[in-house]
């Protein structure tokens, strides 16, 4: 089944009311005028970046007016050919060309009563054009092939666009006239990046939408709210799909965001997170070195409070990456005694330090890392252990 017709199919079924959410000033302006066009008939055309929410808009615009009961109808004027837009839109008469079959209803007909979505309406060829505004200005339906209009159909319209209209009319892409009709109301949604305040709420709805129980930290979504995020809510509902399922323990923290945001991060957060990643790394190689043990060396410093939970996080994360998931290696690496392993477990427990040992079973097999022989401790490499390998249960 093509795009056309899967949303053809789902606009069918019952629609869950849409949200629309956002307190921010730019996006409560929206929401005004949305409700207050919403009661009548006018068209409009809903402009934004990509993946602002003009689609959400639509819907919602729809569910509030006196039409919710009948059908919502989007149709995408992007990437299908002219035939079939113009088929998916009037439908067509049994053998108008090759692959009609029998007659098809167009979409205006199923909108009947109710609402046709234009979607990405920037990208109708000017002979698409030419038989849309035939159609906004007498209602009737010509269907493909057909020789005299089917129907009149009583049907709201709204459009929508990513693409600067009046920038198109000047060069010769859009007509005029077509564009004054379909603009009787504009509604313009702003980038995320000028509503700042709404990106925890919005974060809170894309996980909620996950599934997942992820929390994320304070820090992290700092981030999150300073970034410009030009792929807007889409993007940001991505960001957040990825990192439901990749947070350590069910939370997510800065070192955890994809490099994108981190290179867009605040830098004072990102000096904080160098001096951990710096701290991380040596008690890392003195403990790989052989010159200390964890015991003696990492705990005191934990216990003194010269290092912090953090930095024994990071420390735990290295030791993960380096057995590939595997707690149970890690003893050697860190020059814990085998007979140690719960004491290990729980002191890592205790203090809020374990992290989850999946994300870091990549199965893919690493070059050893050896830790010279210390007394009381086998001298063989630590060898990433198989998939399956050594559970922390
Ligand atoms: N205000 C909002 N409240 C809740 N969800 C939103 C909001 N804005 C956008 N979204 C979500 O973000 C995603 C992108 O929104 P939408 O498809 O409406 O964007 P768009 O402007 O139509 O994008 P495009 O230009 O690419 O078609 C959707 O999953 C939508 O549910
Ligand atoms: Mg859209």
């Amino acid at each position: 089944m093509d795009r056309q017709n899967m949303q053809s199919e789902s606009n069918r079924g019952v629609i869950a009311k849409p949200v629309f959410l956002g307190n921010a000033p730019a996006i409560e302006r929206v929401r005004v005028a949305a409700d207050r066009v919403a009661r009548g008939d006018a068209k409009v055309l809903i402009t934004g970046e990509s993946g602002v929410g003009k689609d959400v808009l639509g819907r919602y615009l729809h569910a509030q007016s006196p039409r919710a009961r009948s059908p919502f109808v989007a149709l995408n004027c992007a990437g299908v050919s002219e035939t079939l837009l113009e088929s998916e839109l009037f439908g067509h008469v049994k053998g108008s060309f090759t692959g009609a079959h029998r007659d098809k209803i167009g979409k205006l007909q199923l909108a009947h009563r109710g609402t046709i979505f234009l979607d990405e309406i920037g990208e109708m060829s000017l002979r698409m054009q030419a038989l849309l505004l035939r159609f906004l200005e007498n209602g009737e339906i010509q269907p493909v092939g057909a020789d005299t209009p089917a129907a009149r159909v009583d049907v709201r319209v709204i459009s929508a666009t990513n693409r600067n209209l009046p920038e198109m009319v000047a060069a010769g892409q859009f007509r005029e006239d077509l564009m004054y009709r379909i603009k009787v109301v504009h509604l313009h949604v702003p980038p995320l990046r000028e509503r700042a305040d709404d990106i925890r709420l919005l974060v809170q709805h894309a996980i909620t939408r996950t599934g997942s129980q992820v929390i994320i930290d304070e820090e992290a979504m700092q981030v999150l709210e300073r970034y410009r995020w030009p792929g807007n809510v889409r993007e940001l509902q991505n960001v957040v799909e990825q990192l439901a399922w990749l947070g350590h323990d069910g939370r997510v923290g800065v070192p955890d965001l994809p490099p994108a945001l981190l290179a867009a991060a605040p830098s004072a957060i990102m000096r904080k997170h160098e001096r951990r990643r710096q701290v991380a790394d040596d008690l890392f190689q003195t403990l790989t070195s052989g010159s200390h043990k964890f015991w003696d060396h990492v705990y005191t410093l934990f216990l003194n409070r010269d290092i912090t939970r953090h930095d024994m996080r990071e420390l735990v994360r290295r030791g993960l990456t380096a057995t590939s998931g595997n707690y149970r290696a890690m003893l050697h690496l860190f020059g814990i005694d085998s007979r140690d392993y719960k004491r290990f477990l729980n002191f890592l427990a205790a203090h809020d330090c374990n992290v989850d040992f999946r994300q870091f079973r990549t199965g893919v097999t690493a070059t050893p890392i050896e830790r010279p022989a210390v007394v009381g401790a086998p001298a063989s490499p630590i060898h990433r252990p198989p998939l399956q390998g050594g559970n922390v249960h």
